[in-house]
């Protein structure tokens, strides 16, 4: 067979540049690839950080005009990425976090700045780059939306594309009348184009005009055909179903390995659980908590995002202080949600501990450290925290959305006793049935070997790349062009 080449495009990438999952996923599936014989080299915007990070970087496309200023193309490495780093300082040479500005709204230009990497991309696709000719244009998530409709509408020989979304609550919506500014002919603008409910629609676009869909979890793929869960966008995929698939994330099994991993106390495998025991007391400290080896200790480790649902686990914190329980929370988002948590901790530091910020290394730590991490999400395409949680044997506590559905089992009475177990799941996603989760499990933790065999079981469960990328394989298989 002979072996492909894939352009993947997308506006984050680990260990380079990260906001969430996403970055997990476009930085680790390339490496995953090689071994099914796929050659990935990922388009990025050229932010600071990744001008700076890139190895042995050469100019493959000169300076240029390019959307309102001057770009260049330069291709690099790190570690085992190859990457395309689109240098367009008027667009990426921004400090900080890549949409927003420090004040926390999206950068007005947000549309230009992702037009062009669409638009670089597709030059690419069509042979820009001597060196590197792709046999399928893979895009991520709305900023890279535009690829496949410039590929689309250039009308010549090209290759095949995916889209691939990671969340349908970013969509990246634009006023039509920045179609000329984008580079898209008229033409584009219809239903059956780039056009969205009277704007240009760059998820949309991806979604209408690539080959094949993809998206993080069988169970997102199907709720996301819906009205509630489209977000606007159930009708196309409806339409499109025959072409989409849902191919579940995994994690990068050597960044998370707890018998290896330099960022936790202790290191630890499912046959020495009792080692993770110094992991629980760093945590506790580092978190200010009382230092009780008996505690429930909860982990949460997220965004704080309506979409993570940390209200509802707010809603029972008095219950969590009744029944004895610690938390440890890790998090960054909505300002009032912040200062809620924060206040809880100042009432009650033996029990409650909350750390506002980003910090992968203390992610690591909590892992390793909780009993059980929380993720109580409203919708979740994927969810990498409880792959990760299922590693480092902290039993994941979950609603039953998307990629947690499909990722964590059951302890119900069944699964116990056949011991399938590897969590606990609630829905519908309410206070009320994530407080009877956290009584279920609380009551499942005080019967030590039985929670031991649901730890050890989660810790045997593949969630590596390694099973999954052949799907993506496959999937690229399917529309390389002759
Ligand atoms: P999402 O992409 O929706 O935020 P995922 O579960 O797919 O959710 O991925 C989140 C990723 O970001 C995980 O790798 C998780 O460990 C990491 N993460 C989220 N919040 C933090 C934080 N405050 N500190 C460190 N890592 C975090
Ligand atoms: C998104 C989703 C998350 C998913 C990640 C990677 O950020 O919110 O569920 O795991 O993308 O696919």
């Amino acid at each position: 067979m002979k072996s492909m080449r894939i352009l993947s495009v997308a506006s984050e990438i680990y260990p380079i540049i990260k906001t969430g999952g996403l970055a997990d996923v476009v930085g680790a599936l390339p490496i995953a690839l090689k071994a099914e014989d796929v050659e990935t080299c990922t388009l990025v915007p050229g932010y600071p950080a990744v001008l700076e990070q890139l190895r042995t970087a050469a100019t493959v496309l000169d300076w240029v005009p390019f959307f309102g200023g001057k770009a260049r193309l330069i291709r690099g490495s790190h570690g085992e990425l190859d990457l395309f780093a689109l240098d367009a300082p008027h667009l990426f040479a921004r400090p900080g976090n890549p949409y927003v500005t420090a004040e926390g709204t999206d950068w007005p230009d947000n549309g230009t700045r992702f037009a062009a990497l669409g638009r670089m991309a597709a030059d690419i696709g069509l042979g820009a780059v001597s060196t590197f000719v792709p046999d399928v244009v893979h895009a991520h998530d709305w900023q890279a939306g535009l690829a496949p409709a410039y590929l689309r509408y250039s009308r010549r020989e090209r290759p095949g594309t995916v889209m691939t979304v990671h969340n349908m609550a970013y969509q990246g919506k634009f006023p039509r009348d920045m179609l000329g500014e984008f580079g898209l002919p008229a033409e584009s603008f219809t239903i059956g184009g780039v056009e969205y409910y009277g704007g240009i629609g760059f998820l949309k676009a991806g979604l209408q005009l690539a080959d094949r869909i993809t998206t993080v979890s069988p169970t997102y793929a199907k709720e996301i055909q819906t009205d509630e869960g489209g977000m606007g966008l159930g009708g196309l995929l409806r339409e499109r179903a025959g072409d989409m698939k849902g191919i579940l994330n995994g994690i990068d099994n050597s960044v998370w390995n707890p018998a290896t991993d330099p960022r936790i106390s202790k290191r630890y495998n499912a046959d020495h659980l009792q080692d993770r025991e110094a992991n629980k007391r760093a945590l506790q400290q580092r978190f200010g908590l009382a230092p009780a080896p008996d505690a429930f200790l909860l982990g949460v480790i997220s965004r704080m995002s309506w979409q993570k649902g940390l209200d509802l686990l707010f809603d029972n914190m008095q219950s969590i202080l009744d029944q004895g329980m610690q938390l440890a929370l890790l998090g960054t988002g909505d300002a009032d949600l912040q200062d809620k948590y924060r206040a809880a901790a100042q009432a009650n530091p033996a029990r409650i501990g909350v750390l506002i910020g980003y910090d992968e290394d203390l992610a690591h730590l909590v892992q390793a450290g909780a009993d059980a991490l929380v993720v109580p999400s409203r919708f979740e395409p994927c969810g990498l925290t409880q792959l990760c949680a299922l590693r480092y044997g902290a039993v994941p506590i979950v609603s039953r959305v998307g990629g947690l559905e499909d990722t964590v089992v059951d302890a119900d009475a069944p699964a116990i006793a056949d011991g399938s177990a590897t969590g606990f799941k609630f829905a519908p996603v309410t206070t009320e049935y994530l407080a009877s989760a956290l009584q279920r499990a609380l009551k499942a933790f005080r019967d030590r070997s039985g929670w031991r065999r649901i730890q050890q079981r989660g810790m045997s469960t593949d969630v590596s790349w390694r099973a999954r990328a052949n799907r993506y394989a496959e999937l690229y298989r399917g529309i390389v062009r002759a």
